[in-house]
């Protein structure tokens, strides 16, 4: 990070980073990296992963492993489990996850129950077990993934914001409870990023920080606070939204995600017109 954060020496020598295939995840990886800490690196892509362990075994002069899983996988748990056991692992950053956009009754049921369980259960059970190792330490950090969207219900991405809600809270309450074990717990709750999110939410976002921004000014705050808005982007788009009653923001992010979600939708109607005449 020029971001170089010596500070994170605290949390190794290993940490385990799921999600790290891609986007504000990769982008952990290499600050982390870039600080020292060896690194597990956990996704489903595993030609990424392999070549991410070289280069940044290659780079930075430190130890890379990965694990090539789908975290929806109740057995991917055990494995996360057994291939970490031997590792002094002081850090936990859960980056993996996704999100849906639309009309809540148009939804797949299949698919919003794979975001349940990558989004809030694999969560549940990683922290769980982490936070249980951790305590022998005399200092560790978890890093959880909420939003914007998290901070209220968001028509057009309902169960999505549902998600975050429920990571938001799980991170507020540790902070507090893991606090006297040493554990640091941080929860980020970025704004639009680009990463490879937007394409399979199917939104289009306009303005966006990049991951590195994300990355970067999330793990400034480790062991700071217990919740941060990482850049300016996110933090306007929150503040703007202070002292609005709950529904109104309800309204508001709404009418945001419908633009976002109706923008991908009308282009797909422009160019896929046949597919609909066909069935
Ligand atoms: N981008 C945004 O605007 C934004 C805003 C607020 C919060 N967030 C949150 O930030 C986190 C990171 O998202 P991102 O923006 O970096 O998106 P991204 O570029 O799509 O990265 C998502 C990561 O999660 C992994 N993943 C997804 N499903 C998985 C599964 N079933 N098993 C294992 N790994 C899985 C992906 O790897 P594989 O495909 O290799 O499995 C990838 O590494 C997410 O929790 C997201 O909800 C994003």
């Amino acid at each position: 990070m020029s971001s170089r954060n010596n500070s994170l020496h605290v949390y190794g020598p290993w940490a385990v980073i799921t999600g790290a295939s891609s986007g504000i995840g990769r982008a952990m990886a290499v600050c982390l990296a870039e600080a020292g800490l060896n690194l597990v690196l956990v996704a489903r892509q595993e030609s990424i992963l392999s070549k991410m362990c070289r280069d940044l075994e290659n780079e930075f002069k430190i130890e890379v492993r990965f694990i090539a899983t789908d975290l929806s996988d109740p057995e991917s748990f055990q494995r996360l489990i057994a291939q970490t056991q031997d590792l002094e692992v002081g850090l936990f950053v859960a980056a993996a996850g996704f999100g849906t956009s639309g009309k809540f009754i148009e939804s797949h049921l299949d698919e919003e129950l794979n975001m349940a369980d990558v989004n809030c259960l694999a969560v549940l059970k990683q922290v769980h077990h982490f936070a249980i190792r951790f305590q022998e330490r005399t200092k560790s950090g978890i890093i959880l993934f909420s939003s914007i969207v998290g901070f209220q219900g968001t028509p057009n991405a309902a169960h999505y914001s549902a998600t975050k809600a429920y990571i938001q809270n799980l991170g507020e309450a540790l902070s507090v409870e893991l606090s006297p074990h040493g554990i640091d717990v941080l929860t980020t709750a970025p704004g639009p990023t680009s990463s490879g999110f937007a394409d399979r939410a199917k939104m289009k976002m306009g303005m966006a920080m990049t991951a590195e921004s994300v990355a970067i000014n999330t793990l400034r705050k480790l062991g700071r606070r217990h919740t941060v808005l990482p850049g300016f982007l996110s933090k306007l788009l929150v503040y703007i939204m202070t002292g609005l009653p709950r529904w109104a923001k309800v309204k508001i992010m709404g009418h945001v995600m419908h633009g976002m979600a109706s923008t991908i939708a009308n282009t797909k109607t422009k160019s896929e017109p046949i597919a609909d005449d066909v069935t």
